[in-house]
């Protein structure tokens, strides 16, 4: 058995993925399990943390101990993001976050009618959570870990990444068509702001999640 080395703390975790609603019954979404963001969840829990997971549009059975907040766009999660991380000693943000939405949303379902061109989808950007949550800091102690999909220069766009949102931590997974996404395994570099590289070999999720935790007390002492 664990010891309890976040006892006392406080740690939010984002899961699953966005949906950017086009009409009432059609979005813009990804395939995002939340499988990664709730083996965070049941592991700070299992290590004694108080856990707030901010769960968007997942079918995966509430962790036990663990506050679940149901979310759907992105822009309801940066709401609930920010509320609870306001005494988080750590944000996770496992969630795949959309990054652009439907700048119109059809209080009616959108129709197709005959003989006419299909009208062009046009996005906005999101708001970048991550980002905002790096450097708007509740607490200078707050670790904020971010999480990549990179297809390609893993480590490279990994890297940039890190320096361009501002976290402590970022998990880098290499993502393809049959890797990651809805699987029960994952395997990942974990990059540090300090220059720090910890690779994670293929494996469960809770692995990664475990590690992460590892690193996350290591910057909370
Ligand atoms: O920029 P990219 O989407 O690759 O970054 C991924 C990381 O940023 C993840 O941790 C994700 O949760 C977070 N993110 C965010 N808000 C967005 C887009 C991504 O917090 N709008």
């Amino acid at each position: 058995v664990r010891e309890p080395d976040l006892a006392g703390r406080h740690v939010v975790v984002s899961a699953g993925g966005t949906r950017e609603p086009l009409d009432p019954v059609r979005f813009l979404g990804n395939r995002s399990s939340g499988k990664q963001g709730y083996a965070l969840a049941r592991t700070a829990a299992a290590r004694g943390a108080r856990v707030t997971l901010i769960a968007a549009n997942t079918t995966l059975p509430d962790p036990a101990g663990v506050d679940v907040v149901p979310v759907g766009t992105a822009v309801q999660m940066r709401e609930a993001v920010l509320k609870h991380a306001a005494d988080a000693d750590a944000v996770v943000m496992a969630a795949a976050v959309a990054d652009f939405r439907p700048e119109t949303y059809a209080a009616g379902k959108i129709k197709k009618q005959d003989g006419q061109e299909p009208a062009p989808i046009v996005l906005v950007r999101n708001p970048d959570i991550l980002a905002e949550i790096s450097q708007s800091r509740s607490h200078p102690a707050q670790v904020v870990v971010g999480f990549a999909a990179e297809t390609d220069d893993v480590l490279a766009n990994g890297r940039a990444k890190l320096a361009r949102k501002g976290c402590d931590l970022l998990v880098v997974n290499e993502v393809g068509e049959r890797r990651t996404f809805g699987s029960e395994e994952n395997e990942a570099v974990v990059l540090g702001a300090d220059g720090s590289e910890t690779a994670v070999p293929h494996g469960p999720k809770e692995n990664l999640a475990e590690t992460v935790w590892d690193l996350v007390t290591r910057r909370l002492e």
